[in-house]
C-alpha cells in the first residue's frame, strides 16, 4: 500500500489573559523598584495577574475556546492533548489530563511538556512528530501559566517578581494530506517546515524553583519555605547572555539548513523575557524591526504562553497571515531553547 504523506498545519490559535492589570508603580509599593528601572531594563510596563483561586487550566479554557472557534472544531474533535506549563494546577498530574476531563475530550492521550519558556517550541515539534508518524490527527496544544502566586513579591525576590505575568495560549494542530512536496521554505505549502530544539542542564540551577522537589530532604520542609525556595530564582546576567547566544545560534542554524536569508522571514515570534534580549537577537540576526512581534510591554513574561499569545495577537492585528513564513524562537529554564519554521 502506498504511504500517504501528511503535513502539520496550525488550524487555529487563541489566547486569554486575566483582566487584572498590575502596573510597575503598583509593584513598587510592594518592593524596592521603580517604573523607570523596570521599563529601562526589561521593556515591561504592566502584566496581568489572576484573582486568587484561578488555576492554570481555568485560565486556559477561554484560550482553547478561541483556538477551536477559529479552527471551526470542538475540543472533542482532537485526538490528543499536550500541555506546556511550569505552573500546573497540581504538582502532579499535569494540566493535560486535567484539561482532558474539563473539556470532556474522551480518553485521548494527554501529556505535559516541561520545557518552560520553550514550551511552545517543544510542544509544536512534538505535535508535528506525532502527526507525521500517523499517531495523531488533530492535537490541542495548550500553553498556560499562573505564575503570580509563586513570585516572591518582596525585596528579596524583586529581580524575578517584576518580570513575570499570567496568561494562556492554545493551538489546534492538524494533520492534512500532502499531495506534492511537503512544506518547505522555498514553496508555498502550508505547515510546519522544521523545528530545532536544544538543552543544557548545567544551567538547571541558574533559573529554577527548588521546592517542592526530591532535592529537598522530605520533598518540602519549613526550612525550604523560610529560605525562599518555594519561589523561582535566577542568575539574571548569566541567563540573559545564554538567551541571546542560544536564540541566535538556533535561528542561524534554522536559516542555514533551510537555505533562507533573514529577509525572507515575514514574521519572527520570539519568547518575551526581556525586550533587550529580543532587540539584541534581532540585531545579531539582521532582521528588520517591523518583522519581530513583541508584546512584553503589556504582559511581561508569561513563560510557555508568550509565543502563542503573540501568535494569536499577530493574527488579530493582521500581522500574521496565511502564506507567511514564520519563525518562533525561545530560550528558557532548563536551559532549553529552540525554534520552529512554519509556513502559516
Ligand atoms: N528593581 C530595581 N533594581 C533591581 C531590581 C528591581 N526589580 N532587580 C534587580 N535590581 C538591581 C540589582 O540588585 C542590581 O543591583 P546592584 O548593581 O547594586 O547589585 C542592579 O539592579 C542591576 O542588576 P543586573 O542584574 O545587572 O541588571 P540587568 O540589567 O541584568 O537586569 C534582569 C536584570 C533580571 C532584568 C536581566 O538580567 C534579565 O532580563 N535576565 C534574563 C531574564 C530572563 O531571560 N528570564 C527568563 C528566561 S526565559
Amino acid at each position: 500500500m502506498e504511504k500517504t504523506t501528511v503535513r502539520t498545519v496550525v488550524r487555529g490559535v487563541g489566547h486569554n489573559v486575566p483582566p487584572r492589570s498590575v502596573t510597575n508603580v503598583e509593584l513598587s509599593k510592594l518592593m524596592d523598584t521603580s517604573d523607570e528601572w523596570i521599563i529601562e531594563r526589561t521593556g515591561i510596563r504592566e502584566r496581568r495577574f489572576v484573582e486568587a483561586g484561578t488555576t492554570t487550566t481555568d485560565l486556559a479554557l477561554p484560550a482553547i475556546e478561541m483556538a477551536c472557534q477559529r479552527a471551526g472544531i470542538k475540543p472533542q474533535d482532537c485526538d490528543m492533548i499536550i500541555g506546556a506549563t511550569l505552573s500546573p494546577d497540581f504538582f502532579f498530574p499535569g494540566i493535560g489530563t486535567v484539561l482532558q476531563h474539563k473539556l470532556g475530550m474522551g480518553h485521548v492521550p494527554a501529556l505535559d511538556i516541561r520545557a518552560q519558556c520553550s514550551g511552545l517550541i517543544y510542544g509544536l515539534a512534538t505535535a508535528d512528530a506525532y502527526i507525521r508518524s500517523g499517531m495523531a490527527k488533530r492535537i490541542l496544544l495548550v500553553c498556560s501559566e499562573v505564575q503570580s502566586p509563586i513570585l516572591d513579591k518582596t525585596n528579596r525576590g524583586r529581580d524575578m517578581a517584576v518580570l513575570f505575568g499570567d496568561g494562556a495560549g492554545a493551538l489546534v494542530i492538524e494533520s492534512q494530506p500532502c499531495a506534492g512536496e511537503p512544506p518547505r521554505a522555498n514553496n508555498q505549502v502550508r505547515g510546519v517546515i522544521d523545528s530545532i530544539m536544544g538543552s543544557d542542564g548545567s544551567g538547571a540551577q541558574l533559573l529554577f524553583l527548588k521546592a517542592p522537589g526530591s532535592i529537598v530532604p522530605g520533598f518540602m520542609t519549613q526550612a525550604a519555605v523560610d529560605a525562599g525556595d518555594i519561589h523561582p530564582k535566577m542568575d539574571g546576567r548569566v541567563v540573559f547572555k545564554n538567551a541571546v547566544t542560544r536564540m541566535v545560534e538556533a535561528a542561524n542554524a534554522m536559516l542555514e539548513r533551510n537555505g533562507i536569508s533573514p529577509s525572507q522571514l515575514d514574521l519572527v515570534l520570539p519568547h518575551q523575557a526581556n525586550l533587550r534580549i529580543n532587540e539584541a537577537v534581532r540585531e545579531k540576526l539582521g532582521i528588520a524591526e517591523d518583522r519581530v512581534f513583541n508584546n512584553i510591554q503589556k504582559y511581561g513574561n508569561t513563560t510557555a504562553a508568550t509565543i502563542p499569545i503573540c501568535m494569536s495577537e499577530a493574527v488579530e492585528q493582521g500581522k500574521l497571515k496565511e502564506g507567511h513564513l514564520v519563525l518562533t524562537l525561545a530560550f528558557g529554564a532548563g536551559f532549553t531553547w529552540g525554534c520552529n519554521l512554519i509556513r502559516w
